[in-house]
């Protein structure tokens, strides 16, 4: 799924807060996705994780002090993924024994990363060694206490010392209590953590173990693992301002019934998250579906294929004339946005990607109650819905509208009709028995210069194959 964390070294700080037992399942979808990741601890972290479930689901050692590493025992390059098993009933003494027996880590600055680095020989010190030729620093839970020694280059034990010493980039995942999270000490030491160039994951905002109410809660491993993930992303659409219409859309017949597709949102979604790992900020106006929103993306919640034409109309206007709690951004519960409309923020767009499979017709007359069984025949009228894509891209302030061609047969031919018809720059074609519901889909682009095949795979890979060909376009533009 994460091709771009494979091989990535991350070193994973964790201090002492409730939140530290979900560092456990971080740590674990790092290591699917085939990142090597170290364990770091402060002692209050152990209180409430022994290191050994960190050492068992990195399969490596977990580091506690700043004596971890003896002077003239450097760290280890150990296989990219060590037995687990084996690592699993070291002891403290075996692991350094290990480290000792192990080719070194390789020094940032010494060419590029791979075999041949491998002859670098580390200092003997555990807050050096480990960020050298690290990817990122991630402390996740962060408490209040550590981000304050953050801000004040504290160096008192390994993790913060660590943090000083890194060369690479540093994420923290701040988990506290609302109340400390509000409190302008920790107020300030945000604001100068991230003038530091710290990139601050969330918190969100929920029910606290101290069970109360408010903002403080640490993301979810699988939000922490998407930043970290759009972290390594190129930044191709940093700047832009990103529209998407994703799912089916629902039309009523009556009160319980209406005329719908079996559109899941997935492609959309995917596509709403590919944007945003390459610095995009990006809106999803989403029919009926039942996924979550993809972190960093606002999202706008509609049912109709003529409230989401609103929607859309509203966005391209310049704010979000939809009543606030329809909206549910991940941004508002933690990505260092505040939970506001953002009305000017997110003013015009400079892309439109038409996912969504708009139902072509709804109801003429939907009735205001359930329609009660009668004759052996019923007869709807329908009429036709406004095709919101071909309005977006014939007004005169058009953004770069990029549409999808969902086709039963002649995927060429009718995709390629769909973009001459509504003069599009780019349409993606899919056969919906490739692409409809699923996880997977094959897809074609369609742009002035030809037809061009991606490969087949998962929605997310081939969403991100899209982002990089539009990108490209846009360049060209330039
Ligand atoms: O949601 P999933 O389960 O992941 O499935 C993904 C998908 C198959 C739905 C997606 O990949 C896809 O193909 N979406 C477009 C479906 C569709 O309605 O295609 P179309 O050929 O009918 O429409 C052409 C384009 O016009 C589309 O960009 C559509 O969003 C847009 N349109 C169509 C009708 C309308 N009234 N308004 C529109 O904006």
């Amino acid at each position: 799924m994460s091709d771009e964390l494979a091989g990535k070294r991350i070193v994973l700080g964790i201090t002492g807060g409730v939140a530290a037992y979900k560092a456990a399942e971080l740590a674990r979808l790092l290591g699917k996705a085939g990142a090597q990741v170290d364990v770091v601890m402060t002692a209050a972290a152990t209180r409430f994780v022994a290191p050994l479930t960190f050492q068992a689901l990195t399969g490596r050692p977990v580091f506690t002090s700043l004596w971890d590493v003896p002077q003239d025992s450097p760290l280890p390059q150990p296989p990219l993924r060590a037995p687990r098993l084996a690592m699993h009933s070291q002891s403290a003494a075996a692991a350094r024994s290990m480290l000792r027996e192990t080719p070194p880590l390789p020094r940032k600055g010494q060419g590029e990363r791979g075999e041949s680095q491998r002859d670098f020989h580390g200092s003997g010190m555990a807050h050096i060694d480990l960020t050298r030729g690290a990817d990122a620093v991630i402390v996740a839970p962060a408490t209040a206490d550590f981000i304050a020694k953050l801000v004040h280059g504290l160096a008192d034990d390994l993790l913060a010392t660590l943090c000083l010493a890194k060369d690479c980039p540093l994420l923290v995942a701040p988990a506290m209590n609302c109340q400390m999270w509000e409190h302008p000490a920790t107020v300030r030491n945000m604001a100068q953590l991230r003038a530091d160039g710290v990139s601050v994951l969330g918190p969100a905002s929920g029910a606290q173990a101290c069970g109360e109410v408010g903002a403080g809660r640490m993301l979810e491993p699988a939000e922490l693992f998407d930043a970290l993930h759009a972290s390594f992303q190129p930044k191709l659409l940093a700047g832009k301002r990103v529209l998407l219409t994703a799912g089916p859309t629902f039309e009523a017949l009556d009160p319980v019934r209406g005329l719908t597709n079996s559109s899941s949102g997935r492609m959309g979604f995917a596509l709403a998250q590919a944007c945003v790992e390459v610095g995009a900020e990006v809106t999803v106006v989403a029919g009926p579906v039942s996924l979550p929103t993809p972190t960093g993306v606002t999202r706008i919640d509609v049912t109709g294929a003529l409230e989401m034409r609103e929607a859309v109309k509203s966005a391209l206007a310049g704010g979000l004339d939809v009543p606030p709690t329809r909206q549910k951004s991940a941004l508002a519960s933690g990505l260092d946005v505040p939970p506001t409309r953002q009305k000017s923020a997110l003013a015009g767009r400079h892309i439109f990607i038409a996912v969504a499979a708009v139902a072509d017709y709804r109801p003429a007359a939907p009735a205001a109650h359930k329609i009660k069984k009668g004759a052996q025949t019923l007869t709807l009228e329908l009429v036709a819905n406004p095709d919101i894509l071909a309005e977006v891209a014939a007004r005169p302030d058009a953004p770069f509208c990029v549409g999808f061609a969902a086709e039963s047969q002649n995927l060429a031919e009718y995709a390629e009709g769909k973009r001459r018809a509504k003069k599009l720059p780019l349409v993606v074609g899919n056969l919906v028995q490739d692409g409809l519901g699923g996880d997977a889909n094959v897809v074609t682009l369609f742009d002035a210069a030809g037809a061009h095949p991606v490969p087949p795979g998962d929605k997310l890979t081939i969403a991100r194959a899209i982002v990089r060909h539009i990108a490209e376009m846009l360049h060209a533009q330039n």
